[in-house]
């Protein structure tokens, strides 16, 4: 974004002279000009106020790298081998996987974009990603022990991002086997786990990437009710810095007590944040399987049909509450 600069005293909402802001940026008052025009071209909304200056309607909520960082506990930040913050990436996951290419010994990557113009969602699916709307992060992850002691860490994740979301202070946050976060009844955050195998011998790296929606008040073609947390919680202002830094938290957390305890650690806890508990479900093309009755201790989904347990594994279908 070549306008930062200039966007990040505008971010005040206040009316700034053209002559006060090129004496700050250290710009003639044209060069100032010319990147108000950028910055309207880049989507950013600039009222001028003739004989004032100008004033920024947009809300600004930049994404910073130190701002994360220092809302972290040193002990956390030592546990972080990277941590960077991209204007524009096609992809956080990408990324990691890009970054891991290069760098396979550290343990943690943590990546964020304001923007992914392919952010990828479940079952190939793309995920908007709008400009400075939402949180669109990955973090790159290490466990030791080989694929089997993976199972449930799907789930676990959604657990990690529900509980960060709860610190913030939102309520009723549930769990939508596999890892959907939803809130009243609609989906507020997404989470993309990506395996990219055994680099080393029963070492397994895993991206984990997180989308959750904070600011967006508009988007088209989704196909489940969505949210945000600007929209479930109109009266509340939501800083993605502070959220990134909880979120991170969380999922470091869960991630280091997950791999000495493995999902059986967290079944109970996952088990009440379970939106389909005790719900008749369908397949998404609608044929009716059962009852949902939670999770075995690989996080299979437990469906009663007639009167025995079936499992569905994470990928084989996906469920739907029947309404
Ligand atoms: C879903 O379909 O529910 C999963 C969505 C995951 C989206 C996040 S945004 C950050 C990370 N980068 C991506 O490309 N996808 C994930």
């Amino acid at each position: 974004m070549k306008s930062r600069a200039l966007l990040g005293l505008l971010a005040d909402g206040r009316i700034h002279s053209g002559e006060s802001l090129a004496l700050s940026l250290g710009f003639s008052r044209t060069a100032v000009w010319k990147q108000i025009r950028r910055a309207a071209d880049e989507g950013y909304s600039i009222e001028t106020i003739r004989g004032k200056g100008y004033r920024l309607i947009t809300l600004i909520d930049f994404l910073d790298a130190d701002a994360i960082l220092d809302q972290l506990s040193s002990n956390l930040r030592s546990t972080i081998s990277s941590l960077q913050v991209h204007d524009e990436l096609d992809s956080t996951n990408a990324e990691i996987i890009r970054q891991r290419a290069h760098n396979s010994r550290s343990d943690t990557l943590i990546c964020l974009a304001d923007h992914q113009t392919a952010g990828r969602g479940r079952r190939g699916r793309q995920w908007q990603s709008p400009r400075g709307e939402n949180l669109y992060l990955s973090l790159g992850l290490m466990f030791r022990g080989g694929f089997a002691m993976l199972d449930g860490l799907s789930l676990v994740l959604g657990l990690a991002v529900a509980e960060a979301l709860e610190k913030q202070g939102v309520n009723g946050v549930g769990l939508k086997w596999p890892n959907d976060v939803f809130v009243q009844g609609s989906k507020l955050a997404g989470i993309l786990v990506e395996l990219q195998g055994e680099l080393e011998e029963g070492v397994i790296h895993v991206v984990a990437g997180i989308g959750i929606n904070v600011h967006m008040s508009r988007a088209e073609g989704l196909e489940q009710a969505w949210t945000s947390l600007a929209r479930s919680m109109p009266d509340r202002s939501w800083q993605r810095n502070q959220l990134s830094a909880d979120v991170i938290a969380s999922v470091l957390e869960v991630s280091e007590k997950f791999a000495a305890t493995g999902f059986e650690g967290f079944r109970s806890q996952w088990q009440s944040r379970d939106i389909f508990s005790g719900q008749a479900l369908t397949t998404v093309d609608g044929t009716l399987l059962g009852m949902g009755c939670g999770v075995d201790d690989k996080g299979n989904y437990l469906i009663d049909v007639d009167g025995k347990l079936e499992k569905v594994r994470a990928g084989e279908i996906s469920l739907r509450a029947h309404s």
